[in-house]
């Protein structure tokens, strides 16, 4: 039988003190279509949350936008009281207007009131990690981050997150508060953070790649892919997230699924030990796709 323990990835300490499994849950896919109000299958999405401490994920990735609310209420709702270490990290900076649109809003009094009310949905007395979904482009910079310092220093939040930056982002956040996390698209076929990604491993900071499973069809495409899988007895996803944890030690893969089926799967992945050789062919693979 397969081992399903996500405690195989081994540890990662965010800010140095909030120590997670490497395979954590991205909690985006527990909404409805178009991430908007509640999910199809409320007690699906219910039971994948109930299965996540069975299985040693204790590290939640969460927004107030997914939903709106409802990926947070959810959390509260199921997880709540938090055990074995569970660490939640939610996001503020993008309004919603309706199914599948996103509007970035980073305005100071905007992040406090959805991190004040990020509490409550997740029913916590601080925020272990918060992350500023985007910044924002008509906000001055020097608003959003020292409003996100306030935040901290009133003791709202614990540490704080980046998403969807570049270094020379991450240098200048870390002017006004320490950048713990860093969430950016990344996968073994969309490598466009990998300067990102390197920058984190060397100064610390966790690294956790969104929309990780995709593994680009590479099993229809490439016989040395397909080999690989088989040799693991795995899927092509299975096989992406295995390679992402071994590319850095500050990888923190948040596979979202609304599923237990799917998460069962995706917290397989930790089992999986890829050679060198495999790491290396996979890599190639990926770049070339
Ligand atoms: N910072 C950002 O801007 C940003 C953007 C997007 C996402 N995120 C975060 O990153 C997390 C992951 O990204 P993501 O959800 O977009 O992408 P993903 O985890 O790569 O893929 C999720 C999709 O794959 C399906 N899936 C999951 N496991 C599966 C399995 N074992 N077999 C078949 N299908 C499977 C899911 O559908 P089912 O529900 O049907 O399983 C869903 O459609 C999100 O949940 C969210 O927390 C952050």
């Amino acid at each position: 039988m397969t081992t399903l323990d996500a405690a195989l990835t081994g540890t990662f300490s965010i800010g140095g003190d909030l120590t997670v499994n490497r395979l954590g849950f991205g909690a985006m896919r527990i909404t409805g279509k178009g991430i908007w109000g509640p999910p199809e299958e409320p007690e699906e999405a219910k039971a994948t949350l109930r299965r996540l401490p069975e299985l040693n994920v204790n590290f939640v990735d969460t927004a107030e936008s997914y939903g709106p609310y409802v990926s947070e209420e959810l959390i509260g709702e199921v997880l709540a009281p938090y055990t074995k270490g569970t660490i939640v990290a939610t996001k503020s900076g993008l309004t919603r207007t309706g199914p599948d649109e996103w509007d970035q809003l980073a305005r100071p009094e905007f992040l406090r009131q959805g991190a004040i009310q990020s509490l409550r949905r997740l029913k916590v007395e601080v925020i272990d990690l918060w992350q500023l979904h985007r910044i924002e482009t008509k906000t001055p910079r020097a608003d959003q981050f020292g409003a996100i310092a306030q935040l901290q220093k009133d003791g709202i939040v614990r540490h704080v997150g980046l998403s969807e930056v570049s270094v020379d982002d991450i240098k200048e956040a870390s002017k006004y508060f320490k950048v713990t996390t860093v969430q950016n698209m990344y996968n073994l076929v969309s490598r466009k953070a990998e300067a990102v990604l390197d920058y984190c491993e060397a100064n610390g900071i966790g690294f956790i790649p969104w929309r990780p499973i995709d593994g680009g069809n590479l099993e229809s495409t490439s016989t040395e892919f397909k080999a690989i899988m088989d040799q693991h007895e795995a899927s092509a996803s299975q096989l992406a997230l295995a390679w992402m944890l071994k590319r850095s030690p500050v990888m923190l893969p948040i596979p979202g699924t609304g599923k237990v089926k799917h998460l069962e799967e995706n917290i397989a992945a930790a089992a999986i030990k890829l050679s060198d050789e495999e790491f290396k062919t996979l890599d190639r693979i990926g770049r070339q796709a």
